[in-house]
């Protein structure tokens, strides 16, 4: 089937949509974006995805150019076009189109694409088998809490694991701290058996997925520090996870060339990794974002 993306007014062959080429976006990377996971037809944790939208948008002055009901309802269009019941959509605003310049145009009207293409989770939940990952400089902007669709150093380390072999490169800054993953974020359990991930500061994007598992981890009783842990204790922890929209829960078990505790998939990973699937996978679910299940919208 052919894929159909929404642009700017417009649903349009996915092979035909076009925008300017005075696009902001295109000449600067003057956007912002959103990766929202659709699973069986719901699209999971809709309204924190739409709050940190809004968030990265305000940072960066840029006005979202529909009201967020009618975002809600594209997005929906979007999906129907599509004929998708799981997959990804992205959703990318930008400033808009002028002349090039880098000053902020007045009355500029900002950019809104949508997309989306099919994705089976299951391949991700069934068989949950541990994962190399490597370690990688943290080139990026002092601002990773705003998800900026400038991503050449994100891109640039995820080339390099995938050029050894590897899922997902890990960020260590400056200081020898572990920010997050190129394209997600880091847990450890360390030898002292307590789960951490690095606090939600400016140094990450905080992930709408890591947001949840606090969530679950808390509700489960799981202990859970948002602390900053260095290299040397990520390579020595017991067991490492990744987590995002689409890679879930990802463990990891290999770092360069060392094995990641006994070289398995751990326990907390794998108790954690079951609490997210079906938190994604239930079929009610109370939150709100339910109510925006694209068949409600279909009349
Ligand atoms: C740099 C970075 N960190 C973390 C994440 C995970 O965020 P989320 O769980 O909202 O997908 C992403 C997702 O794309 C990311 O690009």
């Amino acid at each position: 089937m052919s894929r159909v993306a929404y642009v700017n007014g417009k649903f349009i062959l996915l092979n035909r949509a076009q925008v300017s080429i005075e696009d902001r976006g295109y000449q600067f990377a003057d956007g912002i974006y959103e990766v929202i996971s659709l699973i069986e037809r719901r699209l999971i944790n809709l309204e924190e995805h739409l709050k940190r939208l809004e968030q990265s948008l305000s940072l960066l002055q840029i006005s979202l150019p529909v009201k967020r009901k009618t975002l809600v309802f594209l997005i929906n269009q979007t999906i129907q076009h599509n004929k998708v019941t799981s997959g990804i959509v992205y959703v990318q605003i930008t400033r808009g189109v002028a002349p090039r310049s880098h000053i902020f145009p007045e009355n500029i009207k900002s950019s809104l694409i949508i997309s989306v293409k099919p994705y089976n989770y299951m391949n991700n939940v069934d068989g949950l088998t541990g994962e190399k990952a490597i370690t990688f400089p943290d080139q990026r902007w002092a601002r990773p809490n705003i998800k900026s669709i400038a991503l050449l150093p994100n891109i640039l380390a995820k080339q390099q694991a995938f050029k050894g072999g590897a899922f997902e490169a890990i960020l260590v800054n400056e200081k020898g701290l572990v920010t997050e993953g190129s394209h997600s974020n880091v847990f450890i359990v360390g030898k002292e058996g307590v789960l951490k991930t690095p606090p939600a500061t400016h140094s990450i994007l905080d992930g709408i997925t890591r947001q949840t598992i606090l969530k679950l981890c808390h509700e489960d009783h799981i202990p859970i520090q948002e602390t900053s842990f260095s290299e040397a204790s990520l390579f020595n922890a017991e067991e490492v996870f990744l987590t995002g929209t689409t890679t879930l829960v990802k463990p990891i078990t290999q770092i360069n060339d060392e094995m990641i505790g006994k070289g398995e998939v751990g326990y907390l990973t794998k108790r954690i990794a079951r609490l997210y699937r079906d938190y994604c996978f239930r079929e009610k679910v109370e939150k709100k974002s339910e109510q925006y299940k694209y068949k409600s919208l279909a009349a």
